[in-house]
């Protein structure tokens, strides 16, 4: 099994993250830590306490981390997750409780206290990640690779450009590139593979838990901002690929390439330029996902749903 850090900002498709993490036989999930994006850090640790609680998920720790980016100030995707980031469902009291660690001290903590390197998977803005790897150089060989959800060799979703979670803290993506741990971009041009069709809805509706009927609601809420914002009727899963391509590395393609982060640029701050072409001919840096086994990944979350019953 592959010990994973999910650090994260949920979101609705975070929130599917941590269920395949922690429903997922292959992933041992060991801490969850959370950081401002798609809503206000109070709202994205509420919500990861939440996602635990109508899961099941007892015993891993969750922690609360930066609560904006590196530079500037925090825009979250509010027209597309709602005012507390997890639009759809009545939300339940959490009963998980929250470490009183903040989430540089528990990844630490983690890392120090693991026999094996541990996986970084992150779904958000990579503040925390950046804090981590910034204020704990010493740290990086306990971290097997990086995992992360942002950026695109393609289009933007916040410009036309960049991805929300890079565009909410390029900075930070410098950092953890630059530390050379082992990093995996799961960007925008493979996320919108994942799309979540009526067909979708209805497998996962058909498992007939408090748990699937909950995660569908969190499904249809979703669908319908991005038809609004975005005219696609089907939503795309963004974030557990990350995990999935851990759990089942035959779910998706992958190239070694070469990826910059435009941290100017008048309109294209937060793009991830990314080299598949070697163009440049500059020394490869990361692993891109490109193409997803669509219906191989539908299985992985189906079967994590029925996992956590
Ligand atoms: C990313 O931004 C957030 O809205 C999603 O949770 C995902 O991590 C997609 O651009
Ligand atoms: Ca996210």
């Amino acid at each position: 099994t592959t010990p994973i850090i999910l650090d994260c900002d949920p979101g609705h498709d975070d929130v599917f993250a941590i269920w395949l993490a922690a429903g997922d036989p292959a992933i041992e999930l060991r801490a969850i830590t959370t950081v401002g994006g798609n809503g206000r850090l109070e709202h994205t640790t509420l919500n990861a306490r939440i996602a635990c609680t109508v899961a099941g998920i007892e015993g891993v720790p969750i922690a609360a981390g930066a609560a904006g980016p590196l530079a500037g100030e925090l825009h979250p995707a509010d027209w597309i997750h709602g005012d507390n980031a997890l639009g759809g469902p009545v939300l339940p009291e959490p009963t998980v409780p929250l470490d009183e660690r903040d989430a540089i001290t528990l990844m630490r903590d983690v890392l120090e206290a693991s026999a094996e390197p541990v996986t970084i998977v992150a779904t958000g803005p990579l503040t925390n990640v950046a804090v981590l790897l910034r204020d704990h150089a010493e740290l990086a060989p306990r971290i097997s690779r990086i995992v992360w959800m942002g950026g695109s060799t393609t289009r933007g979703n916040v410009t036309p450009y960049a991805e929300f979670n890079a565009w909410t803290d390029p900075e930070a993506i410098k950092i953890t590139l630059d530390s050379g741990i082992d990093f995996t971009m799961v960007g925008l041009n493979i996320s919108h593979q994942a799309l979540i069709t009526r067909e979708v809805r209805d497998r996962l509706s058909a498992i007939g838990t408090p748990l699937s009927t909950f995660g569908v609601e969190l499904l249809e809420f979703f669908c319908s901002t991005y038809e609004r914002a975005e005219r696609m009727p089907d939503g795309p899963l963004h974030d557990p690929i990350t995990v999935a391509l851990l759990a089942d590395p035959a779910v998706a393609t992958t190239v070694r390439t070469r990826i910059d982060v435009e941290l100017d640029g008048t309109e294209t701050r937060g793009a991830t330029s990314t080299d598949l072409i070697d163009i440049l001919g500059r020394e490869h840096n990361a692993t891109v996902a490109l193409d997803l086994d669509v219906d191989r990944f539908w299985g992985l979350i189906e079967r994590s749903l029925r996992a956590l019953g």
